[in-house]
């Protein structure tokens, strides 16, 4: 069984500081990432910057800097955030570095000896913005100027000698291979979406820009520089050490099992990026995963728009984890969604202070009166064992983990608690004083329970877990998955350690 994890977030523009936007893609992709990992994986989990293109030369002319020192300051801003998000990648890629433009001019190289490329001139519409080229139908006439009608941004009129890819010999296989790979596009509305686009015609792709020259030159001829797209996408393979393909790092991880992405550039990723591939004779990507928004009012957040909430703000407030709990499980995956402080505070208050964090500290102050915070012995009874066999289907966690179906799971776990605090309700170990061995049992029950939900909240939330494992004295890198499945993993008599209180609850 290959138990190699390959996944990836959007490598972000560094033309301003990340958003909350940015961060969303990068807890989601850290979620699958963490998850896989305490699965027995060997996780390879890459972010990084997209640093080359018309939309960077721009934002860094505007503020009389050189684009390779505005890109080292803001994609330094970037990595800062990996870490403040608490993020397990293995790597961080800038497309400016010279592993990746050895790795653009090589598949350049192969789709050119492949006859897939030839030179001709473009005129057109294009947006800085969004980095595309549009068709007639695909803008509108807003306010005195030309839009896209997908994203709203200004686009501009282009002629010029270019490189065209022969996008247009790749739609019949590139449905085929929709057609073969059932869920490479998800969610479902998504794929949708793509093959109608595909199927409404492909027009051949101009893959180079010859008017401005912050980019990776074409190796044929360096009056141009790659498309930037083409340039950015490849970062999934380039970090991989590709084009050394006899490499370990290629062979165990390429192709990649799950790109996130925002639905903004889903395009990119489930036509250009396979047709691309196909033509270099590269096997495509398992899946690519195009996420809602998150939104500021009913708008995108974006930093076009100025309507930014800064996720490093919200996390000095109210920490990381209570962030990525909300996201993970307020946002519906999949469809658009709204964050405010208001709801994160709701959120906080009901789902962590009064659900999960009463039922830790009400359990372990209880063992604390009653066992002298050791693990107690026990002896189950039938409803004891229905509980605890209510989480001990991993196979099922599995597979939402592999449809991507984040809000099942998030479900599943806000399930549990409840169901975990009612237990403990019901139970009412204080009456049971002189039965010392069912108050034991119920002790040792609610113990198990803790110990299954936070392994399942540890990619959702990995520091608090790990505090609460400690009281185990289960170490982060000893968090297994699979023991959800075994009701009786702690051992009787050892020492309970001290939890600190969790979650605070939010006056309002
Ligand atoms: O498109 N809600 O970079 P980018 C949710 N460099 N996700 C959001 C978001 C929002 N409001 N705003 C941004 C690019 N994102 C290219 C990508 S990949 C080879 C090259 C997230 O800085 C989401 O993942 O514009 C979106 O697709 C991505 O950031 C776009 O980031
Ligand atoms: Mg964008």
């Amino acid at each position: 069984m290959n138990k190699n994890y390959y996944i990836t977030t959007p490598i972000y523009y560094p033309s301003a500081k990340p958003h909350m936007g940015h961060a969303y893609s990068s807890i989601i992709a850290d979620f699958f990432a963490r998850f896989k990992k305490i699965d027995g994986y060997n996780v390879y989990f890459l972010t990084g910057t997209d640093e080359h293109g018309l939309k960077i030369q721009r934002s860094a002319e505007k503020l009389n800097k050189d684009p390779k020192s505005f890109c080292d300051e803001i994609s330094k801003t970037f990595e800062d955030l990996t870490k403040t998000l608490n993020l397990s990648n293995t790597d961080f890629i800038r497309t400016t570095e010279e592993r990746h433009k050895i790795s653009v001019q090589n598949l350049w190289n192969i789709l050119e000896k492949n006859k897939q490329i030839y030179l001709s001139k473009y005129s057109g519409w294009y947006s800085v913005s969004d980095e595309a080229f549009y068709n007639e139908d695909e803008v509108e006439e807003k306010e005195g100027s030309k839009v896209s009608r997908s994203s709203g941004s200004v686009v501009e009129w282009v002629e010029e000698e270019s490189f065209f890819f022969k996008l247009s010999e790749w739609e019949g296989p590139l449905l085929d291979f929709y057609e073969k790979n059932k869920n490479f596009i998800l969610p479902e509305s998504r794929r949708n979406e793509v093959i109608s686009f595909v199927k409404g015609g492909l027009k051949d792709l101009s893959v180079s820009r010859k008017t401005f020259s912050w980019g990776v030159k074409v190796p044929s001829d360096d009056d141009h520089v790659v498309y930037v797209w083409l340039d950015a996408l490849t970062n999934y393979l380039s970090s991989l050490k590709y084009p050394d393909e006899n490499n370990k790092l290629y062979k165990n991880f390429w192709p990649a099992d799950l790109h996130i992405i925002g639905k903004d550039i889903l395009r990119f990723h489930a036509v250009y990026w396979p047709a691309f591939l196909l033509a270099a004779k590269i096997k495509p990507p398992k899946r690519v995963y195009g996420h809602g928004w998150i939104l500021s009012g009913d708008e995108k957040m974006s930093k076009s728009k100025g309507n930014i909430l800064d996720p490093l703000e919200i996390i000095n407030t109210y920490g990381l984890d209570p962030l990525r709990y909300y996201l993970l499980k307020e946002v519906s995956f999949g469809n658009d969604g709204n964050i405010s402080e208001e709801k994160l505070e709701n959120c906080i208050n009901s789902d962590l202070a009064n659900n999960f964090g009463n039922l830790c500290q009400r359990v372990l102050s209880f063992a604390e009166k009653n066992c002298s915070s050791m693990i107690p012995d026990h002896n189950f009874m039938e409803e004891d064992l229905i509980i605890l066999n209510s989480i001990t289907d991993t196979d099922k966690i599995r597979t939402l983990i592999d449809n991507q179906d984040i809000n099942q799971y998030m479900n599943l776990i806000v399930d549990k608690l409840f169901a975990s605090n009612k237990y403990f309700n019901d139970q009412e170990p204080w009456k049971k004083k002189d039965d010392t061995l069912r108050l034991n049992t119920i002790v040792y029950t609610a113990l198990e329970l803790i110990r299954k939900i936070t392994i399942l909240l540890y990619p959702v939330m990995p520091q608090t877990s790990v505090k609460i494992l400690n009281i185990f004295n289960i170490k982060e890198n000893l968090i297994d998955f699979s023991t959800i499945k075994n009701n009786e993993i702690l051992e009787k008599e050892i020492k309970i350690n001290k939890l600190d209180i969790l979650f605070k609850k939010i006056d309002k």
